[in-house]
């Protein structure tokens, strides 16, 4: 993600000297990612990801937008996925040396079903729908994205949580030889990130496998990646491997890297700036001009119940 300080503000004055070092590093990485923007139109014509596998049985969702398409190069060459660097053209470059089958996913906590299961076993079986969703970006772009997934719920539903699993946490794939950029101090690995139960529960919250019905391209967060369609696109975590139950709110990659600018709730809201920009605006890929941002996304309808008595302030 796009990190950008005041140069009249020292990290030094503020932070401990770890905590600043670590900002330094991760400053450098955003300034990286700041520059990439200008040659993603070279790249989605040379490195858009390769078509894999047809995914079998997907039927449409009453619940997709209507909105156009972002094409498959739009989608698949201007990535996060930092633990390919922080560019966004990182991930199509260097994502396809990950290696995603087999593939396992390990389940803890509490929960009356754990175990490692294999992705092949999860989807055994399984109704998979065609999900089109805006996705939103700290960083003022959106996308238009034709996921295939299954509802999160049904996945949960079948291990049992326990009544003390008040959160979900989940880690992505974390593995120094085949990920470039995930040695970078910059960042607290592994990405975790996390949803409260019933935000995790909710029939728009998927597990996608695929978009455009094929497989996932490796740099969108193949095998399996989460999609919250009303959050910020950070909550998405990618080539998920392990997905535990909890009491207590997980401490993610972002908010141990710099609380004060993604909260653990990250819903899209435009009336809340973000310390160092606005967040009332966005640029739909590829479109040049902005255009003004929904609250949630555009799912209020359907989602502000769950943060009824809540200060979204707060709890940006
Ligand atoms: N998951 C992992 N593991 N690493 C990341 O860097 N970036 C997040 C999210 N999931 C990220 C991640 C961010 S900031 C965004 S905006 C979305 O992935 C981007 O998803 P996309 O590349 O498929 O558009």
């Amino acid at each position: 993600m796009l990190i950008r300080r005041p140069a009249d503000i020292r990290s030094s004055e503020i932070t401990d000297k770890n905590v600043y070092l670590n900002r330094r590093a991760f400053l450098r990485a955003a300034g990286a990612a700041a520059m990439s923007a200008l040659g993603t139109k070279t790249l989605e014509a040379q490195q858009a990801a390769p078509h894999g596998r047809q995914l079998e049985n997907v039927r449409k969702s009453p619940l997709s937008t209507t909105e156009k398409l972002n094409t498959w190069g739009h989608i698949t060459t201007y990535n996060n996925f930092v633990e390919f660097g922080p560019d966004k053209a990182d991930p199509a470059l260097k994502a396809s040396r990950m290696k995603t089958s087999p593939w396992t996913i390990s389940v803890e906590g509490e929960c009356a079903k754990p175990g490692v299961m294999n992705v092949e076993d999860i989807l055994k079986g399984r109704t998979l729908e065609e999900r089109i969703y805006r996705l939103r970006c700290v960083e003022a772009w959106s996308l238009v994205i034709p996921w295939v997934g299954f509802p999160l719920a049904d996945f949960i539903k079948q291990v049992e949580p326990t009544s003390r699993a008040k959160f979900i946490e989940f880690t992505t794939h974390y593995d120094l030889k085949q990920m470039p950029g995930a040695s970078s101090p910059a960042y607290r690995w592994p990405y975790i990130d996390g949803l409260r139960m019933d935000e995790a529960m909710h029939p728009l919250t998927i597990l996608a496998v695929g978009l455009y019905g094929e497989v996932l391209p490796n740099q969108n967060g193949a095998p399996i990646r989460l999609v919250v369609p009303w959050k910020y696109g950070f909550k998405s975590v990618k080539s998920i491997v392990r997905i535990r139950f909890v009491e207590q709110q997980p401490r993610t990659l972002w908010t141990l890297t710099a609380p004060d600018e993604y909260g653990f709730y990250a819903n899209v809201n435009p009336e809340v700036d973000h310390p160092r920009w606005s967040q009332a605006t966005e640029r739909r890929l590829p479109e040049f001009f902005m255009r003004k941002t929904v609250i949630f996304n555009g799912y209020a309808d359907q989602v502000a119940r769950l943060y009824r008595s809540m200060d979204l302030k707060k709890n940006f």
